[in-house]
């Protein structure tokens, strides 16, 4: 059996991510892959509730890191995991180097103490591909204020935005050949074709 593979988007929150998730997973399925689309926090019964509350409750920035994790632990255990050793691909929005960009740089938590939790919950597991979607808070705060009402996180001020974007793109340097910037000033078009291309080489 060939082994499944583990795939994530990433961006500050208006980026354009979500648009593009379905309709890379259906590239794979039509390849006759089998995918799994989830989301993080979130992904199973138990991780959705910690959702609500992390998007929703006020909370200390150190409980906000907590409770992703204990989502992401339960999610690596009842879905992730158990998916990827049936060959499936996991095709996830979120994961850890959100963690690093949203409570390690915008919270200020640093990434020493978000790395030792990593090291807890999944030392043997790191997305095989990850797709970073770039662009600057301004215009994804445009974006989001068209389309949505504002959770606790897409509340916050530039500033906040600012320090999550830099530390996505410090996450993208460290790991460079796991990552695909992805400029989200581009149209959702000349997106898709760029991720078009590169379903075919994962
Ligand atoms: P995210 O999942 O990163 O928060 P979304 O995919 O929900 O972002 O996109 C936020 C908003 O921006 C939506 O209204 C979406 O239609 C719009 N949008 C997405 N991609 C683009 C793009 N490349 N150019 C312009 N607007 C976009
Ligand atoms: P998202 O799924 O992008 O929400 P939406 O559907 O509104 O676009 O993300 C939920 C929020 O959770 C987002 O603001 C970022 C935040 N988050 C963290 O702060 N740390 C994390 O580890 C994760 C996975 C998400």
């Amino acid at each position: 059996m060939k082994p499944g593979r583990f795939i994530t988007f990433e961006g500050i929150d208006g980026a354009g991510k979500s648009t593009h998730i379905a309709p890379f997973a259906a590239l794979l399925e039509a390849r006759g892959l089998r995918v799994l689309i989830t989301r993080e926090p979130g992904g199973t019964e138990l991780g959705e509730q910690l959702r609500e509350l992390t998007l929703n409750q006020s909370m200390a920035p150190l409980t906000e890191l907590l409770l992703v994790f204990a989502a992401r632990a339960e999610h690596l255990a009842a879905r992730i995991r158990p998916a990827l050793a049936r060959g499936e691909w996991v095709v996830c929005d979120r994961f850890t180097d959100s963690t690093f960009a949203y409570q390690g740089s915008g919270r200020g938590i640093g990434t020493d103490r978000v790395r030792l939790l990593e090291t807890l919950v999944h030392p043997d597991l790191q997305p095989d591909h990850t797709f970073l979607f770039d662009l600057a808070p301004s215009e994804a705060a445009r974006r989001r204020a068209a389309a949505r009402a504002a959770d606790r996180f897409e509340t916050e001020d530039l500033q906040f935005f600012e320090r999550v974007r830099s530390g996505y793109l410090e996450r993208a340097r460290e790991s460079a050949g796991r990552f695909t910037l992805i400029d989200g000033m581009r149209g959702v078009d000349e997106i898709k074709k760029i991720l078009e291309k590169m379903s075919v080489t994962l």
